[in-house]
């Protein structure tokens, strides 16, 4: 059984993120979307928002189970015994870093392998941070995130 985790800050999640997950859990028999701590970032929602958000858009697949953890992403795999990581690369900007962190997690434990997967073209621009941006300063951001959502992103910048 491909058992894989796709994992991210999804601070908020986005489009561009449901379309990974979309493709990854056509293709893999279980997906875990786990919420980690980006040591790199200051989160804008908290873990248990961002959790919601994704039980949220995530209703309707069967194979996808959401989660969160405070720690390694390879020590958290290991005890689910998941052995796929799936990330999205959106652009050769994304890869240095990511290809970094493959080695990183590669090197923790060389059973787990790290796959990636091209964004959808039309979500190429869009992350998280273009959202908060966007949203921060008023703009529309419903052709950016899944409607389920919506509200709450907007409710946060009031
Ligand atoms: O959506 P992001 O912010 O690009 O996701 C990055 C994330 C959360 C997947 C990454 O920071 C991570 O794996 N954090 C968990 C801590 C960890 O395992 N660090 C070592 C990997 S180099």
């Amino acid at each position: 059984m491909s058992k894989a985790i796709y994992p991210g800050s999804f601070d908020p999640v986005t489009k561009g993120h449901l379309d990974i997950i979309k493709r990854a859990s056509k293709i893999l028999d279980h997906v875990t979307v786990a919420v980690l701590e980006n040591p790199r970032k200051v989160a804008t929602f908290d873990i248990e928002q961002r959790v919601e958000m994704l039980h949220l858009v995530t209703k309707d697949y069967s194979n996808v189970e959401v989660d969160y953890y405070k720690g390694l992403l390879i020590d958290y795999a290991q005890n689910k015994n998941i052995s796929i990581i799936v990330k999205g690369l959106r652009a050769m900007s994304d890869f240095e870093f990511e290809f970094q962190m493959a080695l990183v997690n590669q090197k923790l434990n060389s059973s787990i392998e790290t796959m990636f997967m091209m964004t959808n073209n039309k979500y190429s621009y869009l992350s998280s941070s273009i959202v908060k941006e966007i949203a921060a300063l008023g703009g529309d951001i419903s052709s950016l995130v899944p409607p389920e959502v919506y509200n709450m992103i907007v409710e946060k910048y009031k």
